[in-house]
């Protein structure tokens, strides 16, 4: 099953949003066969590893991380491909929760004779699918909140001008990230200060993430590199609702490849639950929020955050500047660990349970 964990990785930027799923094949003590769901639209990893084994799946037992679908979708049902090949026990991680799955590849592989094992290594599972069940239980996408600060917890000299706090290995997590995500999200002010790119350079591109500014009164001037570029990476701005005295700044933004999209407003600002509501419906998975200190402290107020990745540089920002304000009892409700990136540390934060039930 560890083997099918490491397999189903693999698919990690470019499945969603389907599930990351990874299978292994056993006969005697011996693999047969293996494979992982590739790419969106692509066959289910059973079917990989079933076509490896060939005629080898019979009598073999297959080890899935997920249960395998048994009704027809992009791809016909797994559970015939395995019950066709003879495989005679079924070990499945976790049961999928999407309703048209749910309990129904089990019963139908069941029905067949094959023997199921539901449960091992069922943390692992979880933990792969955060993203698959945050969509399907909370209709949003998973929620990476990302922001670096000084050792003092500053994130900004006071001026407020841009400043690189961080290093290379910490950049390299971070363009990681964003080329395998469906959105990068900012607030009008980081926008305008530091005029990012949004982009993910110098690592594989697992899928072009649409650079996304929470803007609540259209402030962002159509100078911005994000404007000026929004033909080659899609861009979109949420505004508030009412917007016609917003009129002439849309149209420069739409002119230049902007999508404005109306968004709820709530305390004069974006309503972000309505925003990532909105992203949802468009497909997306996963979503990394490049946070400035009042965006980072909304997203911990609204509770929507599912990861926290706080870089910290060892050095000081002096006083005047603006941090990031956690909530009351944080750490009850996320695992936190610590990992270096070169002198920088990385704080990382998890949800201990993404779903809420
Ligand atoms: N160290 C880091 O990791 C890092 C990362 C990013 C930025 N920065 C620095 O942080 C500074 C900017 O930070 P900032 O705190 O001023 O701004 P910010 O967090 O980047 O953005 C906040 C802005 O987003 C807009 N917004 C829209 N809806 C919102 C909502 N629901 N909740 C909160 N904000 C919402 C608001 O502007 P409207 O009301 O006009 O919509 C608000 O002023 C810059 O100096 C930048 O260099 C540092
Ligand atoms: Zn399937």
């Amino acid at each position: 099953m560890r083997r099918a964990f490491t397999l189903a990785r693999r698919g990690e930027g470019r499945v969603e949003p389907n599930p990351m799923v990874g299978c292994v094949i056993v006969r005697g003590s011996r693999i047969v066969g293996e494979g992982y769901h590739r790419r969106f639209g692509s066959h289910h990893a059973e079917v990989y590893a079933l076509r490896a084994a060939g005629r080898r799946a019979a009598a073999a037992t297959a080890y899935v991380t997920l249960e395998p679908c048994g009704h027809t979708g992009k791809t016909p049902p797994c559970t015939d491909a395995l019950i066709a090949a003879k495989v005679k026990y079924v070990v499945a991680a976790m049961s999928d929760p999407a309703p048209e799955v749910a309990g129904r590849g089990f019963r139908k592989l069941r029905a067949a004779g094959i023997e199921v094992r539901t449960g091992c290594l069922n943390d692992e599972a979880r933990s792969l699918t955060r993203p698959y069940v945050t969509r399907l239980k909370l209709q949003r996408p998973y929620i990476i909140l990302k922001w670096a600060q000084a050792l003092d917890g500053w994130l900004s000299a006071p001026d407020g001008q841009r400043r690189q706090l961080t290093g290379q290995a910490a950049a390299r997590i971070v363009h990681r990230l964003r080329a395998r995500v469906d959105a990068i999200i900012v607030g009008a002010s980081t926008a305008i200060v530091d005029n990012p790119l949004l982009t993910a350079r110098d690592v594989p591109i697992k899928r072009i993430a649409t650079r996304v500014i929470l803007d609540s009164r259209l402030r962002i001037p159509p100078t911005l590199k994000l404007v000026r570029t929004a033909v080659q990476a899609p861009t979109i701005v949420f505004t508030q609702r009412s917007r016609d005295d917003h009129a002439r700044a849309a149209q420069l933004l739409t002119q230049r490849g902007v999508e404005i999209l109306p968004c709820k407003s709530r305390n004069q600002r974006i309503d972000l639950r309505d925003a990532l509501h909105q992203l949802y419906q468009r497909g997306m998975s996963n979503v990394l929020v490049e946070a400035g200190p009042t965006l980072a402290t909304a997203f911990l107020a609204a509770d929507l955050a599912d990861e926290v990745m706080c870089f910290v540089a060892p050095e000081a920002l002096g006083r005047e500047a603006k941090s990031v304000r956690f909530p009351a009892r944080f750490a009850e409700r996320f695992d936190i660990s610590h990992h270096s990136a070169d002198s920088d540390a990385l704080f990382h934060a998890v949800r201990r349970s993404p779903v809420r039930t």
